[in-house]
């Protein structure tokens, strides 16, 4: 995936090996579950969009010292840890195409270890010495939690509507894109223009991808996204195809969807993915992935034009494109 994009072949894997050898350092602890759970599921690998996003946004300002790929690393040790809560949430048992670490040695050192790469992120973020940039991670880190409780009350909620859908999504994902984005724009002590273009970059962008993500649950390959499908329906989760089909589905659909949400049973899985397919409800939901990237794109004019800014934008455009 985004081996089109020249930087993901040419520079990305002696980025990420900067970025990789603080995570390798940082995870260690005498403690040997922290060091065995962290080495399981930061090594199973992952896309790393997010230390991406933070390099390409300071490398986009000309920045590429050390801090970078430090704070690059912090991000990443933030999403690792809602990986292991929301694994535990989701009850989900496969993630990276691996069993999930709560599957493999349980729901409480899954969220033990996910609070201790939570906290090593904190201490790595206060080697920045900003105070803008914890400010920054202190509140799109709140702003996660809360999208995580917001979507937990509405499982089962056959009412959502499109604009609550999209407050959980910015919320529990793009928030974290949108925080990335603006921690490589600090650490190159951008302008305010240009750290609030490159922090619109994040959020749009970081919509696109949980779009799309939404939409893999139901249309992807298992194979590809190393997580089982089905895994939002079996939980009573109304994302944006579903939310389509309830508001715009034939009759018979929308009562299906509205029943397989209240009543959320792995086993519904195979009647609702025909509806889906029956209908638009995937088409719609691309076409607003793709409003999204291109959103994203858009904030990307009021930074210089360079090969970081061109890969933000390939990156977004790649991010719906995966879908394909
Ligand atoms: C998974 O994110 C969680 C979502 C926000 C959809 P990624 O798909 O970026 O996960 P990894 O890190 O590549 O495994
Ligand atoms: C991802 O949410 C978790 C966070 C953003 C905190 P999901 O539950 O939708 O993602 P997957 O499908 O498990 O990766
Ligand atoms: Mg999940
Ligand atoms: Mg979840």
């Amino acid at each position: 995936m985004f081996t089109e994009i020249p930087y993901f072949r040419q520079e990305l894997p002696a980025d990420l090996n900067r970025v990789n050898a603080v995570i390798t350092a940082q995870v260690r602890s005498e403690v040997v579950l922290i060091e065995q759970i962290g080495q399981y599921i930061i090594g199973a690998g992952g896309k790393r969009l997010r230390p991406i996003t933070a390099i390409l946004a300071g490398k986009a300002l000309g920045y590429d010292a050390d801090e970078l790929y430090r704070q690059a690393a912090m991000v990443e040790f933030i999403h690792t840890s809602t990986l292991l809560h929301d694994d535990v949430v989701d009850e989900s048992d496969k993630r990276r195409g691996r069993a999930t670490a709560n599957n493999l040695f349980g729901n409480a050192a899954a969220v033990l270890v996910g609070d201790f790469l939570y906290t090593r992120a904190f201490q790595l973020m206060v080697g920045a010495g900003s105070m803008k940039l914890m400010q920054v991670m202190a509140d799109a880190t709140n702003i996660i939690a809360a999208g995580e409780v917001m979507q937990l009350i509405n499982i089962g909620n056959t009412d959502l509507t499109e604009n609550e859908y999209l407050t959980v999504i910015q919320s529990k994902t793009a928030k974290l894109f949108e925080a990335a984005a603006q921690v490589g724009a600090i650490l190159a002590q951008a302008t305010p223009e240009q750290e609030n273009a490159l922090k619109n970059y994040g959020m749009h962008m970081g919509t696109a991808f949980q779009i799309v993500d939404d939409i893999l649950d139901y249309a992807g390959n298992g194979e590809d996204i190393g997580k089982n499908l089905g895994d939002d329906l079996a939980e009573g989760k109304a994302t944006l195809p579903l939310i389509y089909l309830m508001q715009h589905g034939s009759p018979q659909a929308a009562d299906a969807v509205r029943d397989a949400l209240t009543h959320a049973r792995r086993d519904n899985f195979p009647r609702i993915h025909e509806y889906i397919m029956q209908s638009d409800a995937l088409a719609y939901s691309r076409q607003h992935a793709q409003a999204a990237a291109d959103a994203a794109c858009a904030c990307l004019q009021a930074l210089p034009a360079n090969a970081y800014t061109d890969t933000l934008q390939q990156l977004a455009q790649q991010s719906v494109l995966r879908l394909n």
